[in-house]
């Protein structure tokens, strides 16, 4: 393991100023962002797509990193081009979701077990040499009047760390993300309560399976009331509850922490990490690992006219790339959304 490149790519992902760019959607969930659109779900189009991303005008400047899908880490671009060779040309790190997605945990109704534990050896040692130096894992935590278990929090951490200790081990910086969702009628100290077990949970784990947290990328939900709480969580509320979370929950060693935005309108979430970042001195970078939140202006202007909006769709995410940018270092306000 050379744990001096561990810690070299760990500290590039969290840069001062940057986040990472999350296009590692399935083919069942980018099928829905497309129909979202009213745009096909072909092999083409989520290529089209993924590189008009890809090739956005000066994307390195905010962005780190992104992590791709399968699909999209053996894609050539439409001039040949391997779009992992795009990325780096670009200064974005290429990063790889090696989880086979969540599935009914047996035994557990309601509950999701994250799979991919099997063949992961191998099948990091080829994402590696197709270009990956970072890859991520989401476990999803569900909460209810009943929920989540102490069984699925635990097995979930476990996978989670042993996909970890795979990943140093082949060079790769783990992405560890654990979700507790967002929808639900909880409130924001349900929201604040799981979070931190779930994130002493991971922790002990990472630490029994020898993780080094200084090449390793927390990956939380902002703690935040379920979407269908009556009492929907402000922006103070949301910074302050999942700042002390952290503090509570999170060593100080861990490289860095970049939140997922989990369904959050693309403004919520900026305000929401801007707001974070004013808290501070805080012991780890807080930045972004965003989705929809990234992703869902660009998307909207690009379906609107595949063919000829590849320019109007990257100024979008470039926009919401530079926000976020701010955000990271408590900078963003309203006004900018309009500059
Ligand atoms: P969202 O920001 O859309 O939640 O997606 C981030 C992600 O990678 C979820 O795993």
């Amino acid at each position: 393991m050379n744990v001096e490149q561990l810690l070299e790519t760990a500290a590039a992902m969290v840069a001062p100023g940057k986040g990472i760019l999350a296009i590692d959607e399935s083919t069942g969930t980018i099928a829905k962002r497309l129909a979202s659109v009213n745009v096909e779900n072909t092999e083409d189009n989520r290529r089209a797509y993924r590189e008009m991303l890809l090739t956005t005008p000066d994307i390195g400047e905010y962005i780190s990193g992104a992590i791709l899908y399968d699909e999209t880490i053996r894609q050539n671009a439409s001039n040949g081009q391997k779009l992992v060779d795009i990325m780096r040309e670009a200064g974005v790190i290429p990063g790889i979701k090696v989880d086979t997605g969540a599935h009914p945990m047996a035994g557990f109704e309601g509950e999701l077990i994250t799979e991919g534990l099997d063949g992961l050896r191998a099948r990091l040692k080829e994402y590696a040499e197709l270009g990956a130096r970072f890859a991520k894992w989401r476990a999803v935590i569900t909460i209810t009047d009943d929920l989540p278990s102490q069984a699925n929090i635990e097995a979930n951490c476990h996978a989670l760390a042993r996909y970890a200790a795979l990943c140093q081990e082949a060079g790769i910086v783990p992405i560890v993300e654990p979700e507790v969702l967002m929808t639900g009628d909880h409130d924001i100290d349900t929201a604040y309560d799981i979070s931190e077990l779930a994130h002493k949970t991971l922790f002990k784990h990472l630490f029994e399976q020898d993780v080094i947290l200084e090449g390793c990328i927390l990956k939380p939900s902002m703690v935040i009331a379920g979407d269908k709480c009556p009492e929907q969580s402000g922006v103070e509320d949301v910074a302050e509850a999942t700042v002390n979370c952290l503090l509570n929950s999170v060593p100080a060693s861990l490289a860095g922490i970049v939140f997922l935005s989990g369904g959050q309108s693309e403004i919520q979430a900026t305000q929401n990490l801007n707001e974070m970042n004013t808290l501070g001195p805080l012991p780890w970078p807080l930045s972004f690992s965003f989705g929809r939140a990234l992703q869902a202006s660009a998307l909207k202007v690009w379906g609107s006219d595949i063919n000829k909006n590849t320019s109007a769709a990257q100024q979008e995410l470039a926009h919401r790339a530079r926000m976020n940018s701010l955000a990271t270092q408590g900078e963003y306000n309203a006004n900018q959304e309009s500059s």
